[in-house]
């Protein structure tokens, strides 16, 4: 079937492998990034759009990173300008990751010039000792003059990325972060608990003994999380995932056959909720490409190499740059569809799972749906199935369970 008959994917990620200098927690696929090689990255990044863009009719874009915003003008200039001679822009929902410390005035005019229209900043925290013990480049006064840039360019969809659980952070300190980004008045918030990931600088700390985790804090600045957010108008639709609500969602919320708030009725995820990864989350297809990318088209799961200078030899030879490839069977790609589509509040309606899979949650996963119910962690409505408060908390232990 040749990509013109076949009905195109409509979703594309984007991997900008580079970074000022590396964070002490993160785990993602990132460099400091040298001059010559970002050259080279953009004209391979180039060629890879190319190779796809026949297949692409993107509903959302996503550059993610890494730092897509250490791109100087000249670099955004070549990738838009290739992204509009391939037909790729024009999305409902073009996000860019930046770093506090990479936005500029001239920057953030050129995104929405070419149709960028939502940012998502990485503050993590406005406690400068903070953001200096996790090796952040930049500082909180920096978090509030990029803010300031990107309003005063047209953004009125924006992210902010917080962390807590951070070592040395007391439940004041994390308060306080909380009112100042929820003062700043985003469209979106997404906060995570510290991972503590392998082959990271703050793992390595951990195992030395030079602090400990202290499991009953995390759970106490979750739950100020979870209150503060919603007192200030943020819907949760996922773990860490929070959107400002709006009259409309509320509307279709009372339209829903059953509570929107409770089940999984379409209404429970705000219209400002991130569209790109509420795709990844219901199982939809997509495009991932750039260094250690992965992606998921027509039941066949791709994952790029994790390497930035392999990646440009590759498509420079005119290759894609593939590491592997599985072609999943329908029953595992459905479990792991369930296990991620637990992660939003709305759960599972039943008959959209049906749609996506073409397996039954009610018949294949009866048992796990009652024994997740029975330990309070689930509850199942007529029409659908969603973890509780207490659930989401434990939701990659109880998403396992779907796993086929
Ligand atoms: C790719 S980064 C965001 C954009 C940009 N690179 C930045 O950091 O400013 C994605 C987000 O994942 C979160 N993150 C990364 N590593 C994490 C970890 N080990 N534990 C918890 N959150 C993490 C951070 O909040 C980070 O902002
Ligand atoms: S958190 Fe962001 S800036 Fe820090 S190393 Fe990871 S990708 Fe780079």
């Amino acid at each position: 079937m040749s990509a013109q008959t076949a009905t195109r994917v409509s979703s594309l990620y984007l991997h900008v492998p580079f970074c000022a200098q590396k964070c002490a927690y993160c785990a993602f696929y990132s460099e400091p990034a040298g001059g010559e090689l970002v050259n080279r990255y953009v004209a391979a990044l180039i060629r890879e759009m190319e190779m796809v863009a026949d297949d692409l009719q993107p509903h959302t874009i996503f550059f993610g990173g890494g730092t897509p915003s250490l791109f100087n003008l000249r670099q955004w200039s070549q990738v838009l300008q290739s992204m509009a001679r391939l037909n790729l822009l024009g999305a409902q929902e073009f996000t860019v990751e930046c770093n506090p410390a990479t936005v500029s005035a001239d920057k953030a005019k050129l995104l929405r010039d070419f149709g960028v229209n939502r940012i998502s900043m990485g503050v993590q925290s406005f406690d400068d000792a903070l953001l200096d013990r996790l090796g952040r480049i930049h500082s909180r006064a920096m978090v509030f003059k990029s803010f300031d840039i990107l309003r005063r360019a047209g953004f009125d969809n924006l992210n902010l990325d917080l962390m807590f659980a951070i070592p040395g952070q007391t439940l004041e300190v994390w308060r306080s972060t909380l009112d100042e980004a929820l003062a700043l008045g985003s469209e979106h918030l997404s906060s995570y608990e510290v991972i503590y990931e392998d082959d990271t600088p703050l793992f390595a700390q951990l195992q030395a003994g030079k602090f400990d985790v202290n499991e009953e804090l995390a759970c106490a600045m979750y739950d100020e999380l979870v209150e503060r957010a919603g007192a200030a108008g943020f819907r949760q639709y996922e773990i860490a995932n929070f959107a400002k609500d709006n009259p409309l969602t509320r509307l279709e919320a009372t339209f829903s056959p059953l509570s929107g708030e409770r089940t999984g009725a379409k209404g429970a995820i705000p219209r400002s909720a991130c569209q790109h990864n509420v795709n990844y989350w219901r199982g939809g297809s997509f495009y991932g490409l750039g260094p250690s990318a992965t992606g998921y088209v027509r039941a066949v799961r791709t994952k790029n190499w994790s390497n930035t200078q392999l990646y440009c030899e590759l498509l420079e030879q005119g290759k894609r740059a593939i590491e592997s490839s599985e072609a999943l069977p329908p029953l595992k790609r459905a479990g792991e569809t369930a296990a991620f589509g637990l992660r939003l509040v709305a759960g599972w309606p039943f008959e959209e799972f049906c749609r996506t899979t073409n397996f039954d949650l009610r018949r294949e996963w009866s048992a796990d749906m009652n024994r997740l119910a029975d330990r309070g962690w689930a509850e199942i409505l007529p029409d659908g199935f969603h973890l509780t408060r207490q659930g989401l908390r434990f939701a990659d232990a109880a998403a396992e369970m779907f796993l086929r």
